[in-house]
């Protein structure tokens, strides 16, 4: 079986398939205008033909993980037939999708049962107002309801997806690692992206260290092997049922560890997060072998680990990349 390993020895084994830039939230930090929502233009979302074109080409060439994400992947039109014509791919290890959960209440069900394997959802507070602000408008007590649902419809682990915002949400850093106490839930801690059009980023951006710091005055933090590699790093509070995840996207180095390739729903691969590079697929997206090329082609344009940065905070630069968070997916 052919594999992906890319110029610096790096196996490539993860697709996140970003299927659609709508979105039915507007966070501050993804989408960097207010109005981005409605700015988005009808063709920028693929379809459940390509979507299955795109992944069987991935998983022949040894890929054994797709994530959906968007925008939001639930607002897609055909989530449903997507999960299901992707679930039945030979050689698909795990098909998970990446969510802001209101839509879960009623969908977590129906996902499940199309052959979803399990969830990450977007959860930045526990605080209704905070949680408002934040999403522009989001209700929060839908997305706890989506979150019950997920646990219920057996989409394990469900892993909760924090951005760790200075004086936004730093103030519940406790009560977030607390959930893991009694609930199968992994919550994970992100170190916030000044994607284009944050200057500012310094007004938001808080080093995970505070978080380690806070899970240890609660308990005694035992180091876990996550299960999939990636940059994530996993701890379990003694007896805890869920695990504490940190992903330091900017204080530190990760991209040695790097496993993946995007698509967006404009019809690239996007090689890398902190590079504009990207291979078009739109002539190809409806002949496999094709794509096949392609994907082996991106592989090549993976950035080097150790030239991209010298300190991690410099990285900053990098971050002023064409096309925002809302076409890339988390
Ligand atoms: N910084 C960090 N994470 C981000 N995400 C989106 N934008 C950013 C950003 N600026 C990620 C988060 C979120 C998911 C939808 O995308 O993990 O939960």
């Amino acid at each position: 079986m052919e594999k992906l390993i890319d110029p610096f020895g790096r196996t490539i084994n993860y697709l996140r398939l970003s299927i659609t830039e709508h979105c039915n939230l507007n966070c501050f930090y993804c989408r960097s205008e207010p109005e981005g929502c409605r700015a988005v233009t009808k063709d920028k979302i693929l379809t459940a033909e390509e979507c299955l074109n795109i992944a069987e080409a991935a998983v022949e060439l040894g890929m054994t993980r797709i994530r959906l994400t968007g925008g939001e992947p639930l607002v897609h039109p055909d989530i449903t037939d997507i999960i299901f014509r992707l679930s039945r791919i030979d050689g698909l290890k795990d098909l998970s999708l990446t969510t802001n959960g209101v839509f879960l209440e009623t969908m977590a069900f129906k996902l499940a049962e199309a052959g979803l394997d399990r969830v990450n959802i977007s959860l930045d507070s526990l605080d209704e107002e905070t949680y408002r602000q934040i999403t522009r408008g989001g209700k929060l007590l839908k997305t706890l309801k989506g979150i019950e649902k997920s646990l219920q419809a057996g989409l394990n682990p469900v892993k909760l997806n924090v951005v760790l915002l200075k004086g936004i949400n730093a103030d519940e850093i406790r009560r977030f690692i607390e959930l893991t106490l009694d609930k199968a839930l992994d919550v994970r801690f992100i170190e916030y992206m000044p994607f284009h059009g944050h200057k500012n980023w310094h007004q938001y951006f808080l080093p995970l260290d505070k978080v380690m710091e806070i899970a240890a005055s609660i308990a005694p933090l035992v180091p876990v092997k996550g299960e999939h590699g990636g940059p994530a790093r996993y701890y379990r509070l003694e007896g805890a049922l869920g695990k504490i995840g940190v992903i330091y996207s900017l204080s530190r180095h990760i991209c040695s560890v790097c496993n993946r390739l995007r698509v967006t729903p404009a019809g690239t691969i996007k090689p890398c997060l902190f590079s504009d590079d990207e291979i078009d697929l739109q002539l190809s997206l409806s002949d496999k072998e094709e794509l096949k090329e392609k994907l082996r082609e991106a592989i090549k344009f993976k950035s080097d680990p150790t030239k991209v940065y010298g300190d991690p905070l410099d990285r900053v630069k990098q971050f002023q990349v064409k096309r925002p968070m809302t076409q890339i997916g988390g």
